[in-house]
């Protein structure tokens, strides 16, 4: 069977109620791709709006708390995003585990809640500069993902994103022989640790500086499914070409 590709945008810290036509335009044009599965990851804030700026789109979070409820200030649970209409929420991306020291324990915790509160999870890996450097990029993000995955690994909810640290916000891409051999090797490792049905159905992102002009070369190669797209999400005007190329 052949796995459906998933272009997923991710907002980060940026979107306000003035942004929500954006979502609309965007949500107009991934519905006339229906090869393609599209969703946009927004603040919390906008979660509600965007579910209303664009019935029937996904819309999605990006964190979520590995806990149903209870003393955590400023998290926020998977039944409180699903309340709001979420479909899905990022884990495990490296803003979070660099500047919130998160790591794949936690990670794999924060995609369990969000499995069992009824949301898709993206769970995302990838390696910094210097272990690229080192020659150890594979081994490090094969093992990070593999802890990071949640205790049921169902390819019909989630997805996995290979985001090379170096390349995320930098305008640096990695090399397609790079994603080629990463995409495999995760591939691979997945098949190895849960089997090949599994392995098969998975969908594997990139992400990382990903742009119109750049992203029919990525989903041209076999491993890759989709894209985790961060700057160029934000408008249609860049994100619409990045979901037409991935239609072809
Ligand atoms: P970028 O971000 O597309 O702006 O590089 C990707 C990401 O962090 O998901």
């Amino acid at each position: 069977m052949a796995r459906r590709m998933l272009v997923a945008g991710n907002w980060k810290m940026h979107g306000v109620g003035s942004d929500l036509g954006e979502i609309t335009a965007i949500s107009m044009a991934a519905e006339t791709e229906n090869g393609v599965d599209v969703a946009i990851c927004v603040p919390f804030t906008l979660i509600e709006r965007a579910v209303a700026a664009a019935p029937g789109f996904a819309i999605g979070a990006q964190d979520v708390h590995p806990a149903a409820n209870g003393a955590h200030t400023g998290d926020i649970s998977a039944a409180m995003l699903a309340e709001v209409g979420a479909k899905l929420v990022i884990v495990g991306h490296s803003e979070r585990r660099q500047a919130h020291h998160e790591g794949n324990a936690e990670t794999a915790a924060k995609a369990d809640a969000a499995l069992a509160g009824g949301l898709d999870v993206v769970v995302c890996c990838g390696e910094t500069l210097e272990v690229r450097e080192a020659g150890e990029a594979v081994e490090t993000v094969c093992d990070q993902i593999i802890a990071s995955l949640p205790g049921s690994v169902d390819p019909s909810r989630m997805a996995l994103a290979y985001e090379p640290i170096w390349a995320i916000g930098t305008g640096k891409v990695a090399r397609p022989s790079d994603v080629a051999e990463m995409h495999a090797a995760i591939r691979a490792r997945i098949a190895k640790e849960h089997g090949p049905e599994i392995a098969a159905q998975m969908r594997i992102l990139y992400g990382g500086s990903v742009k119109g002009e750049n992203a029919a070369e990525l989903f041209a190669m076999e491993d890759v499914d989709g894209a985790l797209v961060g700057g160029a999400s934000l408008t249609a005007d860049q994100f619409v070409p990045i979901i037409n190329a991935a239609k072809n």
